[in-house]
């Protein structure tokens, strides 16, 4: 048990994590004891009604759990735009954004585009969270009124898409499966309940990792992979063992993003004429299955702490995994998209003029250029977002020299 202590959520929210424990509980009981993490997850961020990102939860901004590029600066969806419009030079003027969050960056896509020209464009959000589309609606109706009518929400994937798809931190946020490769052989961990030491929920006026809600308390369980999970995670490893040699340690915990990947796949086969760019924080197989990355990628936020108990208030913080960019690349490539470009957030946005953005902008107020330039540097800066974060596009019956990725293109890395 780590001894961080986490604040204390309100009763209303303690009491739909407790429901949603004993949901998950009951799961774990019918499935014979064990269910698989990305089974845990699925119901602990979509879970209707009760999960992080079906639920009340905050989430975004500085009264939530974590922050995104969007919330940080308008500048991330000035950039985007210049890429949008060059796009649109080929392109239905129309926009598919999935996990649209806030709704931050489609209202300042949307006030960008129209003075770049495009005033005419059809924005479409694909979210899963009926909380969210709502706040979507009230951010766009906020900040951008004049192309509030602009919008729509989608129920289902169009058959075909035509036009941009965005995806920012979406791919994070898809349920993925946890191995441990230990003495040659493939375990899948999964949870199970720790029968018998429920204690309750606060400790003390604090929550502590490691606790139990609702007299619910969730355990890693591991038990041999099935056959085709088994060859999957050796399929994905033999590069990375094979380089690291007798550096590879006998014991690795690590995640299989197949439910990413899937939605790359599915998504790639209906892009009928367009672009499909993805940010995201992750990296190319070659770095995210390295030998001295032994405990894989999986991170929990709460209240802006990050830390890595899963377990935690299941529907009250933020449960992600990195992306495997080289997965990614090879599940586009597989439905016969181009890769248009790979490179890390500062790149791509230095390459659609985040300096210039910047001078257009008026130096006072001298206390918002100050908030604004804070923001950039967080966008940007090599020990935040810059590198971790990275930005991978894809294109059909599109020209090969997409702005964004111009210069320091590391497609050849992935
Ligand atoms: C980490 S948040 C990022 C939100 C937003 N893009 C931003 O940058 O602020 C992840 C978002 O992806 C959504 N999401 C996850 N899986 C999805 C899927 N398969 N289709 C559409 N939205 C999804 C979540 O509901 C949530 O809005």
């Amino acid at each position: 048990m780590t001894s961080i202590e986490f604040p204390v959520p309100d009763a209303a929210a303690q009491q739909a994590s407790d429901l949603l424990s004993r949901r998950i509980a009951q799961r774990i009981r019918a499935a014979g004891g064990w269910i698989g993490f990305d089974a845990y997850m699925q119901a602990a961020l979509y879970e209707p009604g009760l999960g992080y990102y079906s639920g009340g939860a905050v989430k975004f901004g500085p009264a939530g759990d974590f922050v995104t590029a969007p919330e940080i600066s308008p500048l991330f969806a000035a950039c985007l735009a210049r890429q949008c419009a060059q796009w649109f030079g080929h392109l239905p003027q129309r926009i598919h954004e999935f996990g649209a969050g806030s709704g931050a960056l489609a209202a300042d896509l949307l006030l960008e585009l129209e003075r770049l020209g495009h005033a005419e464009l059809d924005y479409r959000i694909v979210e899963l969270s009926g909380e969210l589309r709502e706040r979507q609606r009230r951010t766009i109706e906020a900040r951008a009124p004049a192309l509030a009518g602009r919008v729509q929400w989608l129920d289902r994937w169009p058959d075909e898409i035509e036009g941009v798809v965005l995806g920012n931190e979406l791919l994070d946020a898809i349920p993925a499966r946890l191995f441990r490769l230990r003495d040659g052989q493939v375990l899948e961990r999964g949870v199970g309940l720790e029968e018998g030491d429920a204690r309750g929920a606060a400790v003390h006026g604090a929550v502590t990792a490691g606790g139990a809600t609702a007299g619910v308390r969730f355990g890693w369980r591991e038990r041999p992979a099935d056959p085709a999970f088994a060859a999957a995670v050796r399929a994905r490893l033999a590069a990375p063992i094979a380089e690291a040699g007798a550096d590879w340690p006998d014991d690795y915990e690590s995640e299989l993003g197949e439910q990413a990947q899937a939605w790359v796949a599915e998504l790639a086969g209906r892009l009928r004429h367009g672009a499909l760019l993805l940010v995201d924080y992750g990296f190319p197989a070659r770095e995210y299955y390295h030998p001295q990355r032994r405990l894989g990628t999986l991170m929990c936020h709460y209240r802006h702490i990050a830390h890595g108990d899963p377990f935690l208030l299941p529907g009250l913080q933020d449960l992600t995994v990195h992306v495997d960019f080289s997965a990614v690349a090879q599940a586009a490539a597989g439905a016969g998209l181009d890769l248009l470009g790979y490179t890390s957030q500062a790149a791509l946005l230095f390459n659609l003029g985040l300096v210039e953005r910047l001078q257009e902008i008026p130096m006072e107020p001298a206390a918002e250029y100050l908030k604004l330039t804070q923001g950039v540097k967080r966008l940007i800066s090599e020990a935040e977002m810059g590198e971790l974060f990275k930005a991978i596009a894809f294109g059909r019956g599109l020209p090969g020299d997409a702005l964004g990725f111009l210069r320091s293109d590391r497609s050849g890395g992935l």
